[in-house]
């Protein structure tokens, strides 16, 4: 069995997991990652979305095998309660109100699509993504 590298949230990992093991299922167990959650367990509801090289995706769907290599961030790699991600920051501001389920969906796929540049609209939101 290969073993599996990637970088979760800046940190190198590696790990010897089954290669189908869902990415998500080493998150919670062997990372204690626990901001990604496991809701549908299809690709439906988006609870367990992480970034994968910027990238919005389902982790509890994706096999561990698939992020060799690459680079994950989570909800908890996002920004903190005094240095939020300006676009958990505009949440903030805009008093959006998130369940526990559902924050890492909006998060990480707004984050994906944010580029601060002169380009962005008020929101930061690249125009025409
Ligand atoms: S748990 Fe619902 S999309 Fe992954």
């Amino acid at each position: 069995m290969a073993a599996t590298s990637f970088t979760v949230n800046g940190n190198p990992y590696s790990t010897d997991t089954e290669s189908n093991t869902p990415l998500l299922y080493v998150l919670q167990d062997d990372l204690k990652l626990n901001g990604a959650k496991f809701g549908c367990g299809v690709a439906q509801c988006g609870a367990c979305t992480v970034l994968l090289d910027g990238n919005p995706i389902r982790s509890c769907v994706t096999p561990i095998a698939q992020v060799n290599g690459h680079t994950v961030t989570t909800i908890e790699g996002l920004g903190t309660v005094d240095n939020p991600h300006p676009i958990q920051a505009a949440f903030i501001t805009e008093q959006a109100l998130q369940c526990g389920f559902l924050r890492q969906r909006t998060d990480a796929s707004g984050i994906s699509i944010y580029r601060p540049t002169a380009e962005c609209d008020r929101g930061g939101y690249f125009k025409g993504a």
